[in-house]
């Protein structure tokens, strides 16, 4: 049986007990993927952030809070796989400090210092070594098709789904997506507007047939 491992949802960087930095991701695009690979035979592993969906049945869930508990989550059960999707919306920042209180206020400006995170989809292959097939997503609010494609060169994969999220009835949160793919081998397939399932089904017959 094949094995994919798909990350999906949020993380939460704490800041301090009762607070921590987030950002809008449900976790629906990458349950989706899941789902539908689970459905096509596939072995799941999803490495989930904290998200408000069910436990998905008949995948290895693999449950994480933050950005640093998902690339260790990652680097744990990589080996072995098939095929990794990187759905996550993982902080690219953690606060330097996680204070053991919960902060009070103090003057009329708070500053909180902010130190980079791992960039799990960008290890996949230097630091875990893993050399078969590697999807990332790309989110964003302009510029689609460029940062997408320098994402699909920098952290080395061999697709990406250029995701905007600059709108409200696709991308974050909402039950529908659309996405354009590019290969590193240079193709480009656009799949319109539909629900994540759907997306989702259609992304994983084009990754597995490619
Ligand atoms: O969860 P939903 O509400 O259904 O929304 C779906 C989605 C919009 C979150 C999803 O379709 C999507 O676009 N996921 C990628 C979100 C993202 O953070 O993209 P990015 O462009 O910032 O990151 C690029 C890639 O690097 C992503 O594959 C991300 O998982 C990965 N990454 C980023 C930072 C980091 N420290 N480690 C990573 O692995």
């Amino acid at each position: 049986m094949k094995k994919v491992l798909i990350t999906a949802g949020p993380t939460r960087e704490p800041i301090d007990p009762v607070r921590f930095l987030s950002n809008r991701s449900s976790g629906k695009m990458g349950y989706a993927l899941a789902e539908a690979a689970r459905d096509a035979g596939w072995d799941v592993t999803l490495v989930s952030g904290p998200v408000c969906l069910d436990p998905l049945t008949g995948v290895s869930m693999v449950n994480v809070t933050t950005a640093a508990e998902m690339y260790d989550a990652v680097a744990e059960h990589i080996s072995g796989m098939d095929l990794v999707i990187c759905c996550a919306a993982v902080a690219d920042y953690t606060p330097a400090v996680v204070e053991g209180q919960k902060l009070k206020k103090t003057g009329e400006e708070m500053k909180l210092t902010l130190v980079r995170t791992k960039d799990i989809l960008g290890s996949c292959r230097e630091v875990f070594g893993f050399q078969k097939t590697l999807v990332g997503f790309a989110a964003e609010t302009q510029d689609l098709e460029r940062y997408a494609r320098e994402k699909l060169e920098r952290k080395a994969c061999d697709w990406i789904a250029a995701n905007r999220v600059d709108g409200t009835s696709s991308g974050f949160e909402v039950d529908h997506n659309e996405i354009i793919l590019f290969s590193a081998a240079g193709e480009t397939i656009e799949l319109p507007r539909d629900t994540k399932q759907n997306v989702a089904q259609r992304m994983l017959d084009i990754l597995t047939n490619a």
